[in-house]
């Protein structure tokens, strides 16, 4: 299933401000056609003095029109300068980077390696635009749970549409007051596999959750990167397993990643 890495080059079809400092970008690209759920690219920016691409993850796809959405923070100067293109502009990008969840599954078939299992999906914070594209892979609507920080939302309409969609925010202005841990117990919401993609601390208390009440949780690690392609060691995380080939309890979120069993890796 997996396709060469390549860098090509894109144009900016929109790009639109959805909330404060959050942008939603869509590009025409070749990727449209391959990009899977859990999946992201590498963007470079147009300027010499920032050489490396930045990740970020595939939020939605138009195949019909080989259109990809992604949807990004401005953290720093990459994004900031990102947001600025208007569209027409072309951009370089390296793709299609990461496992996803159907190779994380060891599946080609999300659904079929599901069967009647009900799934929760969880997006914390910039984890929330990636959760958008494995909502809509799912043939049985998704118990959905999105954490933000205050009422300045985003992307929650177009989660509505394809599951039941729960919110909590840190200051409580709408939805539960909390996190997502508390949402699912405030709403009493049930399943057997939890998809989940946010801050550190969000995924380590998934993972609690996920132990203690016997589901199985696939987590998204966006961790810092640099190359994205396995090549600069910058990106390792602790596994629990020795892996196969190097013998080392350490896994290149770029390349096997960023999508793992969260049992499988040392958080
Ligand atoms: C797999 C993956 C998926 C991601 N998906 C999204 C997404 O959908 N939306 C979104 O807003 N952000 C996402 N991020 C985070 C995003 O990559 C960073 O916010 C972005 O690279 C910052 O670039 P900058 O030039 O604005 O910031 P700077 O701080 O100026 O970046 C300097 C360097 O650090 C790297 N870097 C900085 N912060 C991060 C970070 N958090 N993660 C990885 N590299 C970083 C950059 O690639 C760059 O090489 C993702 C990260 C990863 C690893
Ligand atoms: S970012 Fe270079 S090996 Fe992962």
């Amino acid at each position: 299933m997996s396709m060469k890495k390549r860098k090509e080059p894109a144009v900016i079809y929109s790009q639109e401000k959805i909330a404060e400092g959050i942008y939603s970008l869509w590009i025409k690209t070749s990727f449209a056609g391959e990009a899977r759920p859990g999946q992201f690219l590498g963007v470079y920016i147009n300027n010499d003095a920032k050489l490396l691409a930045r990740p970020i993850s595939i939020c939605d796809v138009n195949k019909e029109e080989g259109l990809l959405r992604m949807v990004y923070r401005t953290a720093g100067e990459g994004t900031k300068e990102l947001a600025s293109y208007e569209p027409g502009t072309e951009i370089q990008v390296l793709g299609v980077l990461g496992n996803g969840y159907e190779s994380a599954l060891d599946t080609d078939d999300l659904n079929k390696a599901l069967g009647d299992k009900k799934v929760i999906v969880i997006g914390g914070g910039i984890g929330i635009p990636p959760m958008l594209l494995t909502a809509k892979a799912l043939d049985k609507e998704p118990e959905i749970v999105l954490g933000y920080s205050n009422g300045d939302l985003f992307l929650e309409d177009e989660f509505e549409d394809v599951g039941n969609l729960h919110i909590a925010t840190v200051d409580g202005s709408v939805g539960t007051k909390g996190t997502v841990i508390d949402a699912i117990k405030e709403d009493e919401i049930e399943g057997d596999v939890i998809f989940a993609c946010g801050p550190m601390t969000m995924l380590k208390a998934i993972k609690q959750y996920a132990r203690e009440n016997g589901m199985k949780a696939y987590i998204s690690l966006e961790e810092r990167m640099a190359c994205g392609i396995g090549a600069c060691l910058g990106c390792v995380c602790r596994t629990v397993n020795k892996d196969h080939h190097t013998h080392v309890n350490n896994t290149r979120i770029c390349v096997e990643g960023p999508i793992f069993d969260a049992e499988d890796v040392d958080i």
